[in-house]
């Protein structure tokens, strides 16, 4: 294929099992809130764009799909308005940079430095731990999320904890060697999810195999019965993941740079998507993107942790412009679902004509749905390809316990600019739940179906009828139908099952 093909790609019409873990570069360096699984993302930038193509995230995150491109010999643009995603992101690509040996001489320094003084302040009486505490650099105490169990940012940490770190944090600060000093600080960071009070230890597995509650139930809960982790070990173990991962990528590109030759790229920026235009140099080849589905993660509000310490936290302009619904201040749904569409709009205009856009989304609220679908319709881009990845998705809590409510597996809709916008037709009749839904289990050639895939298929079926905005449907209903329809709950596996009398009647 020549560079100027990208109209004669076929879309990808299946599913691709995800990968989590393989990535040292991704997985284990430092947490991130819904990654979306590095091989999906590799193999759709391959797929629809070219070599020294420009892939653009504008939702990036912890930067998964700009890393990918940028490993890939394009141009990974990668953007997020939240500064925890843009230093994950960047740190990550830094990594390529310095040599492994004077990585390890840095983390074998530190050790000599800072190992015994953090033993240290495990023996320290509280007063003397005071008196030691008053001559360390230590974070600004802002104000917590209104939901959060404490206030002020440092309730966050026991004394010790708060300590630990910032001993830790000042002996990095005066590393010479510019990318270990990065490597280690990325570390650091990742050691906050850690060394904190709404750390859980995972029951039945080693104390330090938990996580933050942030990353569970999205928000700042102190632990009932915190467990402190030493400080020390837990700091080397994500200082020997960064090393891993650094050995992993510098291999990528040495062996890019004998075979193919070496031209990835990477850029960052840090704005509201409705201004990335503006920042950027010119238009994209390809975007691929996840943007927040709705009220569940409040990104900012929840990266305090990091973004406090890090510095500098989100303007208060940062803090309007982030597209979910709720967080510390109660935006509603409605300028949520305005602001979505708007943002897919602005992609739409990011992309050079004849190029491809997939936006990875899932919620049962199908006016996200429509707000997606039309605004691209409306730009100029036509959906090509709705590829339900289910089954393989990091389970959230809830579906893990058997809620057959919660939707866990995602939607990959793929556009083509054609630079035609289309205006939506509204039908106004009506949308037939039940005959659409009995159409779909029906002609389902299995007996299991996750209940993601038949919700993804019934919003593409009231879309091509022109029939989304009158597809309205809660939980309750649409699980009545789907047992109405001969098919039960498999709480263990979390899918539906068809009943075996159906084949004996109809074969
Ligand atoms: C679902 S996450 C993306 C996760 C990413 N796919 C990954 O693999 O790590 C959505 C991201 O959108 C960012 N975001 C929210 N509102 C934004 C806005 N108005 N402009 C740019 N980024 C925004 C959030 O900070 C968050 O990192």
């Amino acid at each position: 294929m020549t560079r100027n093909d990208h109209k004669l790609i076929v879309p990808f019409e299946s599913a691709i099992p995800a990968d989590r873990q393989s990535a040292k570069r991704h997985y284990g360096v430092h947490p991130y809130f819904t990654r979306r699984p590095h091989n999906v993302v590799r193999q759709y930038i391959l797929h629809y764009s070219r070599e020294h193509d420009r892939v653009l995230d504008p939702f990036g995150g912890s930067g998964v799909t700009a890393i990918e491109a940028y490993l890939e010999n394009r141009v990974g643009i990668q953007n997020d308005i939240n500064p925890l995603a843009n230093f994950i992101a960047q740190g990550i690509v830094d990594l390529g940079n310095g040599e492994i040996a004077e990585y390890e001489r840095t983390l074998a320094s530190l050790k000599e430095k800072c190992q015994a003084q953090l033993q240290e302040l495990e023996r320290l009486s509280e007063d003397d731990l005071q008196a030691f505490t008053r001559g360390l650099r230590m974070p600004e105490n802002v104000d917590l999320p209104k939901n959060s169990d404490v206030r002020r940012y440092r309730e966050l940490f026991s004394p010790r904890q708060l300590a630990a770190l910032a001993v830790l944090r000042g002996a990095i600060d005066r590393i010479r060697d510019t990318y270990a000093r990065k490597a280690m600080l990325l570390a650091w960071s990742a050691s906050l999810a850690k060394l904190n009070r709404t750390f859980l230890s995972a029951e039945g597995r080693a104390e330090s195999r938990g996580g933050s509650s942030i990353f569970s139930i999205y928000r700042y809960k102190i632990a009932k019965e915190p467990v402190e982790l030493p400080p020390w070990k837990t700091f080397e173990e994500r200082a020997r993941n960064v090393i891993a991962a650094k050995a992993e990528i510098d291999k990528i590109i040495e062996f890019k740079s004998r075979t193919t030759g070496w031209a990835g790229k990477f850029e960052v920026h840090a704005v509201d998507i409705d201004d990335l235009s503006k920042d950027l140099t010119s238009k994209v080849d390809y975007i691929f993107t996840d943007p927040p589905y709705g009220g569940h993660i409040s990104y900012l509000d929840l990266s305090t942790l990091w973004n406090c310490w890090l510095g500098p936290m989100p303007s208060q302009k940062a803090c309007e412009a982030e597209l979910i619904v709720g967080g510390n201040l109660d935006i509603t749904e409605a300028a949520y679902i305005s602001r979505l569409g708007k943002s897919i709009k602005a992609c739409v205009k990011m992309l050079k004509p004849d190029r491809w856009m997939s936006v990875v989304f899932q919620h049962w609220n199908t006016a996200y749905f429509d707000a997606i679908l039309s605004s691209a319709a409306g730009a100029g881009a036509d959906l090509r390809a709705a590829v339900p990845q289910v089954g393989d998705t990091i389970w959230s809590m809830h579906k893990k316990k058997g809620n057959q409510s919660v939707l866990a597996g995602e939607l990959i809709l793929t556009f083509h600019k054609t630079g035609k916008p289309k205006k939506v037709q509204r039908n106004r009749t009506s949308f037939d739940i039940d005959r659409a839904m009995a159409e779909i289990l029906s002609s389902a050639n299995t007996r299991v179906m996750y209940g993601e895939h038949l919700f993804n298929q019934l919003i593409l079926t009231a879309w091509n009828k022109q029939a989304i905005s009158s597809l309205h449907v809660s939980k309750d209903e649409f699980n009545d139908i789907i047992k109405r329809n001969g098919w039960e709950y498999d709480e263990e596996n979390h899918y539906w099952v068809k009943h075996q009398f159906e084949d004996m009647l109809f074969g």
